[in-house]
């Protein structure tokens, strides 16, 4: 029987939609337009600190699995997951100066990644057995690795800041949502006023609601956040997911290290999870320097004891807990992983009612789709620059 207009079901009549779904927006896997392009960028992967010399640790970004290690010389190396041998696990392997043997039969590789020794074969079996290696720098007290084809753009990707103080790197957080999530909530200056309500860490900037507006800069995205008072707060998104802003003094610290301008990465590890990675850059000098550290070691003590934030955000998530109720060392994240992950691993952009303040993601998603149909059209996309070092957040405040 013939389908007419009147016994379609609705799903039929409906145009296709144009735009492309969240998910389509949000993912990088390796081959889709969102894949693409966000292995043009260098991305966070972890802390230099947790990377000591002579080890090995594993390590997932954007759908994928790699092994990355310090050699002896200190030198950073990151590589395929797997041993071409057999498929064991390289991260289990044993450095050997700069260079890292499988624990499986001892196949050993150095850091053009050519395999150098197979011990059990026969002599010169080894030059035609090679790994995969990728571009790997450090900056920041953070470690960064290039996913892409060619060469990869300028290191490290943005500016350090001016000034004197120092550069704290705090615990990565992993995250169980999609990064865009978190990058769109950091353009997202309206919910601190109401998630991070309880508590009052957000307080000084949750006087009034900003008017959000945004422009596409060749880096990425300058925020603007206008106050009654007409002071501009600006916020600085470096493409595709880095924020660099100024916050209040930091919880549990007694208003020791004053404001801090923060930089966050927001590193995916697949669709549906992603981790931040922090840095601080603390204006703290001197005589100063020992207290701030005492502080913080005194903050991470009480982090270290305080409950799970993963099981917290569970049991708001439930009920078992109100929301409003929650006091935690680390409370402004708790808030805001039971808010940006309560929208689900992958939020449905299909179902949302944008209103002005959305104003800078909405920009964002205009130029992530623009970009990924230039992809998918084999054309060629933006060609990204690295902001200017004069380019700064400000307060606003
Ligand atoms: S699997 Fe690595 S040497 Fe055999
Ligand atoms: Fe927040």
């Amino acid at each position: 029987m013939a389908v007419t207009d009147r016994e379609a079901p609705a799903s039929v009549l409906k145009a296709p939609s144009k735009r492309l779904t969240s998910a389509e927006l949000s993912t990088t896997k390796p081959g889709t337009p969102g894949g693409i392009f966000m292995r043009q960028f260098w991305h966070a992967i972890g802390r230099s600190q947790d990377l000591q010399p002579g080890r090995a640790l594993p390590v997932r970004v954007m759908n994928e699995d790699y092994a990355l290690y310090r050699g002896h010389s200190g030198r950073v190396q990151l590589v395929q997951q797997r041993c071409p041998h057999r498929g064991a696990l390289l991260h289990l392997g044993w450095i050997e100066e700069d260079d890292i043997r499988c624990v499986y039969h001892g196949w050993k590789y150095d850091c053009s990644g050519a395999c150098i020794e197979a011990p059990a074969e026969k002599a010169g079996f080894e030059k035609n057995v090679r790994i995969q290696t990728y571009p790997v720098d450090e900056a920041f007290g953070l470690i960064y690795g290039y996913f892409g084809p060619g060469e990869p753009p300028a290191f490290p990707p943005y500016p350090e800041s001016a000034g004197d103080g120092f550069i704290e790197v705090w615990p990565d957080v992993t995250v169980p949502c999609n990064y865009l999530q978190s990058f769109e909530n950091s353009m997202d200056e309206v919910h601190v006023a109401f998630t991070h309500a309880p508590g009052g860490s957000h307080a000084r900037i949750s006087v009034d609601l900003p008017i959000i507006t945004a422009e596409e800069t060749p880096w990425g995205l300058m925020r603007y956040g206008k106050r009654a008072t007409g002071l501009v707060r600006h916020t600085l998104h470096y493409a595709p997911n880095i924020v660099r802003t100024v916050v209040p003094p930091q919880f549990g610290m007694d208003g020791i290290g004053g404001w801090v301008e923060i930089t966050f990465h927001f590193t995916p590890v697949d669709d549906e999870n992603h981790r931040w990675i922090i840095t601080t850059k603390v204006r703290v000098t001197g005589d100063d320097v020992e207290p701030y550290w005492v502080k913080r070691r005194e903050f991470y003590a009480k982090c270290a004891a305080a409950p799970n934030v993963d099981q917290l955000v569970q049991d708001i998530w439930s009920g078992k807990v109100p929301y409003a109720d929650v006091r935690h060392p680390v409370l402004a994240r708790v808030q805001d992983i039971a808010v940006q992950a309560g929208q689900g691993r992958v939020e449905n952009h299909e179902t949302e009612t944008l209103g002005r303040s959305d104003a800078g993601l909405a920009l964002w998603r205009r130029i992530l789709e623009r970009e990924l149909r230039i992809i998918g059209d084999g054309g060629t996309p933006k060609k990204w620059q690295k902001a200017p070092a004069d380019v700064v957040p400000t307060i606003g405040a």
